[in-house]
């Protein structure tokens, strides 16, 4: 039995549904010190003075640190090096960490950080992220507080709007987005004899030994980072861990004691990371015969603070602006702003939510100028093998959008009018998007993965790989890779935790990047090994070694069949190789930062999403009922988690389309728990129904591409369409809340 394609159980399932599972906060150490974050209260001030004489001899506290004790660089490195990991002389959002207090409880070290005087001079913030660009607004990045700019130019785009017989213009914004995951940020950073050991809750271990060898001033080889069960990420947990652990291993470094730090949901909310608000400008022209013909967009990203990741963030928005279609004339110019409010970094998505939904509502309305049904005039646009992107990709392989398109259409592109009320509306929207898997141009040099594989002597095999799992299923599936490749039983197979002194530096577990990167990766560390047991099990079976098939715990010759151990345990008699690395580099990608052309990403996955919705006219509320999300993702290695990764994003998709709005006044979150912003819960979910099809990439693991981030991206303009579908309203700013719903139908009174 070949177990790629076939629905098999969690790996670590049992650990999370028992309890057993130890995540960050499980975990403590002798001796170990609590540690509270001091944090600014002001959006844009100088520091005049930190006041700790009195209250670092409070009972219970260890020590409070700024950062005159930072024995390195005060610095979070990510891509610009613009942010201290402790203010120096200025804050400059509500949330910046000033200080680091540690003591014996949680208690004292809360009591303290209310008792700290801080002197502030108060300085002008700016918090519009499109007036941060004009000449005369506060300054706090370079000469016009644009962090990133990135442009595509393709064709001309004067002539091409000329060529336009319809052309539509809109202005669209969308919010803050809370990744929400259970678990929040947590480190423990334990000094271990000349070395720092940081357990915690990641995406990306490099990362934070990386940030932590920095501010302690330690090579790589005296940081080792181990990655506890990580209770969701969602792109959250990809660059801000480095803070977190860095704050601990301060305070375990200067101490020499173990440091925990677990960050409570009202700070997490506050400081950590989010999706990116956007404001987005597009135009977009087709000719009477339904063909896009020219796109100009200007596409803004409020990055806050500082620049955390916010220009590859950007850069992904920008190539995939115009969405999966084909255009000959474009013009995109996108920018990052630097503003203070918290900064915005990686979510699910990573810069293409906020686009999608303004490329998908325009191709919506083009149709609907164009009096052509949505899913006839997206087939007309779409990319298929052959065509070039509007980067000038041209797409060679696996590229089933239109399969993903008809699917969809098949199963969802149909509403029973006799269903209506009189005050209920009903409608249907479609969606497509396509999505870069990995780093791509934008992240290069990151674009490399390695594992490490070793067969025990009773037949049992452990495997380590450099990316990380954090609730997605990637333990499951490169599970079944390894068995499947080595033809062990998957009972037998088990993954190590992620830790940066048994794998190379893998890049960061983001970009839908882990099947394919650490799928490849371990298919060659099993090479070795695989050709010790084929020879083995040939001398056993009296064949040739290219006669032996090795599946599901045997090794067979014709019908001869003998049992994996035994070959395995001869292995090691005859000292075989039975552990190796393997080691897999991205295809080739590339990128002309002047125009915008290139090979961004070495593969995309594509899908359509069609929503049925219910808007109720007297309370402005919208009712999902069912979302069809067709994905083509090349091969699916498991079913079952690749279904649980659509639900999951299918249903943040709902709560990005119809709930979650981050109320941001002067730079102060107000909503920082879940009582205020809301989320999606069981009762809001729509039926999903989730398919599939499959064109393998001959580079993937068994044909594999990503699927990690697909399945958000197109949900929300698939909503937004069915209530425009429903009511004749457009709704152009997310969320689309009842507020506005209703203000809406207000101001059309007397038109159902
Ligand atoms: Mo993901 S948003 O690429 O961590």
């Amino acid at each position: 039995m070949n177990i790629i394609g076939k629905d098999i159980p969690r790996k670590d399932a049992e650990l999370k549904v028992t309890g057993r599972a130890k995540y960050i906060d499980d975990l403590t150490f002798p001796n170990m010190l609590y540690v509270k974050v001091l944090r600014s209260r002001f959006p844009h001030a100088m520091i005049k003075d930190i006041d700790i004489s009195r209250t670092k001899n409070n009972k219970g506290i260890v020590t409070i640190l700024t950062y005159k004790d930072i024995p390195g660089v005060n610095v979070v490195p990510v891509v610009l090096m613009d942010q201290p990991l402790l203010a120096e002389k200025e804050v400059r959002y509500i949330g910046e960490p000033i200080a680091l207090i540690a003591g014996e409880d949680k208690e004292a070290t809360e009591d303290a950080s209310h008792e700290i005087k801080v002197e502030y001079e108060e300085l002008k913030p700016i918090f519009d992220p499109v007036l941060a660009m004009k000449r005369n607004s506060p300054k706090i990045y370079g000469k016009d507080n644009v962090f990133s700019h990135h442009r595509i130019r393709r064709g001309n785009i004067k002539r091409g709007f000329n060529e336009c017989d319809i052309i539509i213009e809109h202005r669209y914004t969308t919010s803050y987005q809370e990744h929400a995951y259970i678990e929040t940020q947590g480190m423990i950073a334990v000094p271990y004899e000349e070395t720092m050991v940081i357990y915690g809750s990641m995406q990306c271990p490099f990362y934070v030994q990386d940030a932590v060898s920095k501010i302690l001033g330690l090579p790589y080889n005296r940081v080792e980072v181990i990655q506890t069960a990580t209770g969701g990420a969602f792109g959250g947990k990809e660059d801000v861990p480095s803070l977190v652990a860095s704050q601990a291993a301060l305070i375990a470094f200067k101490t020499r004691r173990p440091a925990k730090l677990i960050y409570s949901r009202e700070e997490d909310i506050e400081s950590m990371s989010k999706r990116h608000p956007a404001v987005i400008h597009y135009k977009s022209g087709v000719t009477r015969d339904g063909h896009l013909n020219a796109v100009e967009v200007k596409y803004i990203l409020n990055a806050g603070a500082y620049s955390t990741l916010s220009p590859i963030v950007l850069w992904r928005g920008t190539v995939h602006a115009v969405g999966p279609y084909k255009c000959p004339n474009v013009k995109v110019d996108s920018y990052a702003t630097a503003t203070n409010t918290v900064p915005c970094g990686a979510f699910r998505g990573f810069g293409t939510p906020q686009i999608t939904f303004a490329v998908e509502s325009q191709m919506d309305e083009l149709a609907n100028k164009l009096n052509m049904d949505p899913i006839e005039f997206r087939l007309k646009n779409i990319l298929r093998k052959g065509d070039r992107t509007v980067t000038g990709h041209l797409i060679k392989d696996s590229m089933e959008l239109e399969k993903t398109l008809k699917k969809a259409a098949q199963i969802g592109w149909k509403i029973k009018k006799e269903e209506s009320k009189d005050y209920i509306k009903r409608g249907i929207g479609v969606a497509c998007n396509y999505y870069g898997v990995g780093l791509g141009a934008g992240g290069k040099h990151l674009s490399k993965a390695g594992a490490m594989v070793s067969v025990l002597g009773d037949g049992s095999v452990n495997f380590a790989v450099g990316t990380t799992e954090m609730g997605q299923g990637m333990e499951t599936v490169l599970s079944q890779v390894a068995a499947s490749e080595l033809g062990i039983k998957y009972e037998k197979v088990s993954i190590v935790l992620t830790d940066t002194t048994r794998v190379p530096d893998s890049g960061p577990t983001v970009a839908s990047r882990a099947t394919v990167m650490s799928g490849n990766a371990l298919i060659k560390a099993c090479k070795p090994i695989k050709k010790s047991i084929t020879d083995i099990a040939a001398k056993m079976l009296g064949c040739a070694p290219s006669k032996v098939k090795l599946a599901n715990g045997f090794a067979g010759f014709e019908k001869k069949r003998i049992n994996l151990d035994d070959v395995v345990s001869e292995c090691f008699k005859e000292k075989r190789i039975m552990s190796a690395q393997g080691w897999y580099k991205a295809p080739y990608t590339s990128w002309n930062k002047a125009t915008g052309q290139g090979k961004p990403y070495f593969i995309y996955s594509t899908g359509t999403n069609i929503a049925k919705v219910e808007v109720n006219l007297l309370t402005g509320e919208v009712l999902v009922k069912k979302i069809v999300a067709v994905h083509d993702v090349g091969r699916v290695i498991n079913p079952q988690t690749a279904a649980g990764q659509v639900e999951g994003g299918v249903l943040q998709g709902v709560g990005y389309a119809l709930f979650e709005e981050m109320d941001s006044r002067d730079g102060k979150i107000q909503n920082t728990n879940f009582s205020t912003y809301i989320l999606p819960t069981s009762k809001d979910s729509p039926q999903i129904v989730s398919v599939f099809v499959e064109d393998p990439y001959p580079e993937g693991p068994f044909g594999a591409k990503g699927l990690g981030e697909q399945p958000l991206i197109g949900v929300a303009p698939a909503i937004t369409n069915a209530i425009f579908n429903a009511t004749g309203i457009r709704v152009r700013d997310l969320p689309a809340t009842p507020e506005k719903i209703i203000l809406e139908l207000d101001s059309r009174q007397g038109k159902f």
